[in-house]
């Protein structure tokens, strides 16, 4: 079969391969532990589920507008000092928007800078805008400025920066932030600030928008998801907040792309938006006490970083590996032997590494890690 040269250079998401697997062995009858999900499994909070009910009840099931009802567009933008509801658009979930953004943003051959290793779609969709994604190593998984100066080139068009970051877990501390903002304004770069991860951040620290930094405003899209913030993965809701003329684009795009986002799934997004704050926390405060079960083990097995916020544990497993192994050969072993599910560093850029998540109940978190240590020696 003949397919497009834009489809053929690009790779299926490892992830969801790797999901394929698991269910192959399901199926086969094994008890498969799944620490490959990248998704609280926390149930999607009672309010969300009955506003989404009572939307479909009340017959919002028909098309919308194409940028996202307006109550929602609104509630978003007065969440960012200055902009209102013209800055935002509603996707179905953050990945389309990226998606998105990458087309409006890249002619052929236009750079993306994406700090490395990087979740597995950005590169992708970067080369599905015809657009060539950069890759600068972090070092232990925080950027490396000088790394990051060098790579911009008059073919750069923009920064992707993703904190809480996906896979390593590392959240970039302030001062970093702003070099992005004064490199990006001083060299002409939009900055693509992928936030998905914005609720979750431990150690008592805070999550820092790159919206903070005014000057950067004209040039910064920010990129946000109901996924994660509010365990509604399948509701397929994400936002973006930019420059009203990027959203337009945006939305000129999505009018041929997809349409509207699922209607009554923005009405359970509005009720997210009203959620007792206590419900976030308290996933955030189960989150903590499973980030430092997972460190302890996993750092006794691996190199270990330990991660600031998201959900995963990102460690380097070289010390595991026997001349010749990849991660890939690395997680399938761990799946076979010991029946638990990671994800290969490969997805992510980085060959000698795996994912972890901890987005999983307690029980199954120790056991998992149980069988890894016994399996490993
Ligand atoms: C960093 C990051 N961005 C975006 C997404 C996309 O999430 P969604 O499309 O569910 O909003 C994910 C999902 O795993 C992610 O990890």
């Amino acid at each position: 079969m003949t397919l497009s040269s834009r489809i053929e250079a690009v790779e299926t998401s490892r992830t969801v391969r790797f999901t394929s697997l698991i269910e192959k062995l399901r199926a086969e009858g094994r008890r498969i532990l799944n620490f490959a999900v990248g998704e609280p499994e926390y149930a999607t909070p009672a309010p969300i589920v009955a506003a989404t009910r009572a939307a479909m009840e009340d017959g919002n099931t028909r098309y919308g507008p194409v940028a996202g009802l307006a109550g929602l567009r609104s509630a978003l933008g007065a969440s960012f000092d200055g902009w209102g509801p013209e800055n935002i658009i509603i996707t179905n979930g953050s990945k389309q928007l990226l998606y998105s953004v990458f087309q409006v943003l890249l002619d052929p051959g236009d750079e993306v800078i994406l700090p490395n290793p990087h979740w597995v779609s950005f590169s992708q969709q970067i080369r599905l805008a015809g657009g060539r994604p950069v890759l600068v190593d972090t070092l232990r998984h925080q950027l490396d400025r000088q790394a990051i100066a060098a790579a911009v080139s008059p073919a750069t068009r923009a920064i992707l920066v993703n904190s809480p970051n996906n896979p390593t877990g590392a959240v970039y501390p302030p001062p970093d932030l702003a070099w992005i903002a004064r490199l990006a304004c001083d060299r002409g770069l939009w900055v693509i600030a992928d936030e998905a991860y914005e609720y979750f951040v431990y150690d008592g620290l805070e999550h820092r928008s790159l919206f903070v930094h005014e000057a950067l405003r004209s040039r910064l899209v920010v990129v946000r998801s109901f996924s994660k913030s509010y365990s509604m993965t399948g509701f397929r809701v994400g936002f973006g907040a930019g420059p009203e003329g990027l959203i337009r684009a945006l939305a000129k795009l999505q009018s041929h792309l997809t349409g509207n986002v699922c209607t009554f799934a923005q009405y359970g997004a509005m009720a997210a938006l009203d959620l007792d704050p206590s419900v976030i926390q308290d996933w955030r405060r189960d989150l903590d006490i499973k980030r430092e079960i997972a460190f302890d083990s996993a750092s006794r097995l691996f190199d270990c970083i330990r991660p600031q916020g998201a959900f995963y544990l990102f460690p380097d497993i070289s010390s595991r590996l026997q001349r010749g192994e990849t991660a890939e050969d690395f997680a399938a072993y761990l799946l076979n032997e010991a029946g638990v599910a990671v994800v290969p560093g490969e997805a992510f850029g980085a060959d000698r590494h795996i994912r972890i998540s901890y987005a999983v109940p307690e029980a199954t978190l120790v056991e998992g890690l149980e069988r890894m240590a016994a399996c490993l020696g």
